[in-house]
């Protein structure tokens, strides 16, 4: 198993491209832990099953009727063969991600999965979402936090999405709420992780800024 640098942060605050460069700076691998969530959440809806009932979304987390697969561009899900992945992106399927994401059954059943990611990779994984760094990997030796204002956040998801910041906003908001308040893994600033405020931030400025992080810190853990 290589070394595992985490990126945690709410809704659109740019982990999954700063996640990409950094683990290109790198020449590791990269994962979007949101994209098991995402996957799941399409797979629910496209066969209708009970979003109520957190037993038959477990079950259904591991069917063989979808699949995660790890690109350097994208974490890719595959329903029945099919690449879905630009349709798990929309703030639709972000909704009932962020739902199901609420029962620990669903927590449980993804988390092999996700930590199987890091065991894959023998140099080394970036690994993003809401709890690489508090449930998935709680060992790893570099943990950063980004965050944004909702405003910001809420400017860059519309822009990503051709849609209008104000409609973006309130569904962010409630879904912040969401991540935030849950019993189960709810997201949190991991212990001794660097948190980055993007806010007033270019791109290059905070990958700059979590690159001389990890370098850091890696090069601390392997002198110790
Ligand atoms: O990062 P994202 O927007 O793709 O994540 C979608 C939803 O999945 C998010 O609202 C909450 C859930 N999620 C989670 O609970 N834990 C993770 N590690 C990643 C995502």
């Amino acid at each position: 198993m290589g070394t595992i640098v985490t990126i945690d942060g709410p809704a659109a605050s740019g982990k999954s491209s700063v996640s990409r460069e950094l683990a290109s700076r790198l020449g590791w691998r990269w994962v979007s832990t949101g994209a098991f969530y995402r996957g799941l959440a399409y797979v629910a809806r496209e066969l209708a099953v009970d979003l109520d009932s957190a037993q038959v979304l477990a079950d259904l987390a591991h069917s063989k009727e979808w699949e995660v697969l790890l690109t350097s561009e994208k974490t890719k899900v595959l329903f029945r063969g099919t690449d879905v992945t630009d349709k798990i992106g929309l703030e639709d399927v972000g909704g009932i991600a962020s739902k199901i994401s609420h029962y620990p059954e669903v927590r449980e059943a993804l988390l092999g999965a996700q930590r199987a990611c890091g065991a894959a990779e023998a140099k080394g994984l970036v690994a993003e979402g809401r709890d690489c760094g508090t449930v998935v990997f709680p060992n790893a030796p570099a943990k950063i936090y980004l965050t944004a204002s909702s405003e910001s956040r809420a400017a860059r998801r519309a822009a990503e999405e051709g849609a209008d910041p104000e409609s973006i906003i309130a569904a962010q908001k409630q879904r912040d709420k969401q991540d935030t308040t849950r019993k189960a893994a709810p997201l949190a600033v991991p212990a001794n992780a660097l948190v980055v405020d993007t806010s007033e931030m270019n791109f290059e400025q905070v990958v700059d800024a979590v690159e001389k992080f990890v370098r850091g810190r890696l090069s601390s853990e392997s002198q110790t």
